[in-house]
């Protein structure tokens, strides 16, 4: 099946006054409709930078090379309009902190309807209609008086859904996802992973999900790439990964979790921290709700 995204050979510097820093190396990442494409590694291995580069906002003086194929564009070639169309309305982005995506000065309903009204070109009234659905959606209560209402109203994990529900709003085919339960607790993060896996399931969305937390991962991701120093050192089937990982550095990783102190040996002492699914093809690993709590 032809990927909805597909990053190729993506290598971005960013110059300083000591000349050329390296950051990104030959990045390789595809993501299907209805899939979800994990991108794990430590701190400071430029998985934020890679959705930052899909979505345009990568930081200044970067020089970015290779290609991000959407809907038969590269990205990176094409400018003005077409990349707005495309960026604004076909890649929607939800970040660890909800008011990093979310106006606290706005009320909701501005934020759900005005993006909405520019790239669909529909009515207020259309629009308000639409924000109300994605709102029940992503099961935020209230109809349309949870429109007049601002962000600070709201729990965190209650913004952070509102959060996806303006990400999705104009009917994206990707979501960048990065570390968008980080913030939350582990109760409201496990509902979070839920929806998130729902949307996917129920609307095909094709979902880079960025995170730190092999466990989170493990909840979510039908795939998971491992960053180090800007590259990708494993991608593979999350089960795949987890199991039987081929890389120092993931073992490393997975070695890290809470629960693997005295290190990991064997699948069994993998499985006794995070959902393993049987070794059968056909077979999937727990709902996310258990592992979530991982
Ligand atoms: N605006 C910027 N200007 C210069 N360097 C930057 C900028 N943003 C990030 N970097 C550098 O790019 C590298 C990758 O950063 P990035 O934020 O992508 O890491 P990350 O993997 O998302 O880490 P974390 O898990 O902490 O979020 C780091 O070396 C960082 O210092
Ligand atoms: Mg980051």
């Amino acid at each position: 099946m032809k990927p909805v995204l597909a990053i190729e050979d993506l290598c971005l510097g960013i110059r300083n006054e000591d000349g050329l820093k390296p950051i990104l190396d030959h990045v390789c990442l595809e993501v299907g409709r209805g899939q979800v494409q994990g991108l794990a590694g430590e701190s400071g291995s430029g998985k934020t930078i890679t959705g930052l580069v899909v979505t345009g906002l990568e930081p200044a003086k970067s020089e970015v090379s290779g290609h991000i194929w959407m809907d038969g564009n590269d990205l990176l070639q094409i400018t003005g309009s077409s990349l707005n169309a495309i960026r604004g309305r076909r890649v929607g982005t939800v970040f660890q902190d909800p008011s990093t995506s979310l106006h606290p000065q706005l009320t909701v309903g501005a934020q759900l309807t005005d993006h909405v009204r520019y790239h669909l070109r529909v009515s207020k009234t259309e629009a308000m209609d639409r924000a109300v659905r994605m709102l029940d959606r992503v099961g935020v209560a209230g109809g349309r008086a949870t429109l007049q209402r601002y962000p600070h109203e709201f729990s965190g994990g209650q913004r952070q859904r509102i959060a996806i529900a303006a990400a999705l709003a104009c009917d994206p085919s990707v979501l960048i996802a990065d570390e968008p339960t980080t913030a939350l607790d582990v109760t409201v993060q496990a509902g979070v992973l839920n929806l998130i896996r729902e949307l996917v399931d129920s609307l095909g969305l094709a979902v880079l999900f960025i995170t730190h937390d092999l466990g989170v991962m493990s909840a979510v991701a039908d795939n998971v790439a491992i960053m180090r120093q800007g590259r990708i050192v494993e991608n593979g089937p999350r089960q795949a990964v987890f199991a039987s990982p081929q890389h120092a550095y993931t073992r490393e990783l997975l070695a890290a979790l809470p629960g693997a102190r005295g290190g990991l040996k064997s699948r069994a002492d993998l499985a006794r921290i995070m959902p393993l699914a049987p070794d059968e093809p056909g077979q999937t690993m727990a709902p996310a709700s258990e592992a979530g709590a991982v």
